[in-house]
This record gives C-alpha cells, sequence and structure tokens, in this order.
C-alpha cells in the first residue's frame, strides 16, 4: 500500500500526473476537484454553493472536502491513493494523517511539483479535457491527435473549465500561496517532502515521480 499526494499550484500538472499513476500502476485517484464538480452539477443547495466559491476561485470549506475524503477512503479498495488537489490547508492536512492512521495505513510521499507563474498562466489558459473520460489536453503542448475528438474515448465532448480565466486564476494563486504553501513546511519537517521540477515535459516530469516512488519500496 503507497500512498501519495502530488502537491502544486493550479497548473502544475497533478492531474496529468496522476492520470498516469492510475494507468501506469493501477493506483487510485481521489482528486477533490474532480469530486466537487461533480457535486456542482447534483442541482443541491451544497452544490450550487461549491460551484460559486469555485468559479470565484476561492478554497471550498475544510469540512466538505474532509468529509469526501473520509467517504472515499472508507469505501474504496485500493493498492495505493494518489491524493490530487487533497490537502490545501493545515486543517486538511492533519485531518489526511488522523485518517489514515484510522484505517492503519500512512502516508508515504508528498511529491512538491514546482512551476513557475508564468508556465501557469499559459497552462491553464490552453486547457481542455474530455468531458467523458476526463483526459486533460493542451492547446499547444498536449493537442489531440484528430481536431475536437479525445484521443482516449473518441468522443466530441472536449470542454474548458469555468475557472480557467484570468480573474479566477489570479484568486486560485493567491489561496494557493496563502493556504496551501505552508504545507510545503509542514511536510518537509515530517520528512516526507519530495520536490520535482514540474516545468519539464510530461513524460520528464512522469519520471521524476516514479523515482520517488521507487524509492519508497
Ligand atoms: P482542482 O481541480 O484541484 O484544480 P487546481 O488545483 O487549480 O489544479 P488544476 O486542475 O487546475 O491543475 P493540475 O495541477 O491538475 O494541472 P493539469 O494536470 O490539469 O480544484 C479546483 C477548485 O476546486 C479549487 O479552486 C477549489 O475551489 C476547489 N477545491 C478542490 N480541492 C479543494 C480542497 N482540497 N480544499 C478546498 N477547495 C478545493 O495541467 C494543466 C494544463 O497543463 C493541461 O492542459 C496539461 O495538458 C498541461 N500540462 C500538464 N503538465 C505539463 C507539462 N509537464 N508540460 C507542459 N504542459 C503540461
Amino acid at each position: 500500500m503507497l500512498n501519495i499526494i502530488l502537491l502544486g499550484p493550479p497548473g502544475a500538472g497533478k492531474g496529468t500526473q496522476a492520470r498516469k499513476l492510475v494507468e501506469e500502476r493501477g493506483m487510485v485517484q481521489l482528486s477533490t476537484g474532480d469530486m466537487l464538480r461533480a457535486a456542482r452539477t447534483s442541482g443541491t443547495e451544497m452544490g450550487k454553493k461549491v460551484a460559486e466559491v469555485m468559479d470565484k476561485g476561492q478554497l471550498v470549506t475544510d469540512e466538505i472536502v474532509i468529509g469526501l475524503i473520509e467517504e472515499q477512503l472508507k469505501t474504496v479498495k485500493a493498492n495505493g491513493f494518489i491524493f490530487d488537489g487533497f490537502p490545501r490547508t493545515l486543517p486538511q492536512a492533519d485531518a489526511l494523517g488522523r485518517l489514515l492512521a484510522r484505517n492503519g495505513q500512512k502516508l508515504n510521499a508528498v511529491v512538491e511539483m514546482r512551476v513557475d507563474d508564468e508556465a501557469l498562466v499559459a497552462r491553464i489558459t490552453g486547457r481542455y479535457t474530455c468531458g467523458e473520460c476526463g483526459e486533460v489536453y493542451h492547446d499547444t503542448t498536449k493537442p489531440t491527435k484528430v481536431d475536437g475528438t479525445c484521443d482516449e474515448c473518441g468522443s466530441t465532448n472536449l470542454k474548458r473549465r469555468a475557472d480557467d480565466n484570468e480573474d479566477s486564476l489570479r484568486t486560485r494563486l493567491m489561496e494557493y500561496y496563502k493556504k496551501t504553501s505552508p504545507l510545503i513546511g509542514y511536510y518537509y519537517h515530517q520528512g516526507d517532502l519530495f520536490p520535482i521540477d514540474g516545468l519539464a515535459e510530461i513524460d520528464k516530469v512522469s519520471s521524476q515521480i516514479n523515482g520517488v516512488i521507487d524509492h519508497q519500496n
């Protein structure tokens, strides 16, 4: 059982790399962003509130996201979890430690994906995803092979996210630096932090992450 966190600002490549680990290592991706996007389409009062907060680029409450992760850890069987976009605050990090310990598990590594702000803006503004299978693309660095058609599942339902605009991205970056970046010190002191160069090409980032994971075995 191997549990890792992919930690990094919006657009660092967490989702892209999590999907590769699922494919290559059979681990399970737990993305609070994906869970919240599913909640917002549910039409419930909670879903409406979540949509408003996400579109502004702010963080959803700790209570809601911790509840989502707790539910997944209770119900999903896996030989390892990739936490993608969680934890994002110190209370979330404490909660994750407690939830894993309660299940007799531990955190093996926190991969800090380092990317500068200029690259993040270019990545976020060029991103689109497949609405059916979730594959992530980019206008210039990873376009679909056939224009308008997903390489993985053949769907033509390709979408851009409502929060992928410059205003919302500015808030998302501020939220990251104020509330999430303190986790770098938190995990460094626990001895779990592994910084990597997130600016490298997708396959090179992937090799670095695999190197960290192999080092845990
Ligand atoms: P979330 O969905 O987690 O978004 P995020 O953290 O802003 O991260 P992104 O999904 O934008 O980027 P990513 O790092 O996954 O990059 P990707 O691989 O797509 O959260 C959204 C919102 O939900 C938050 O703002 C908040 O409101 C709420 N939320 C979620 N979790 C929460 C929590 N725990 N607590 C409170 N609120 C929470 O890559 C980006 C682009 O770059 C793609 O186009 C990709 O093709 C390209 N790319 C990737 N890697 C490379 C590379 N190496 N070289 C070139 N291009 C690359």
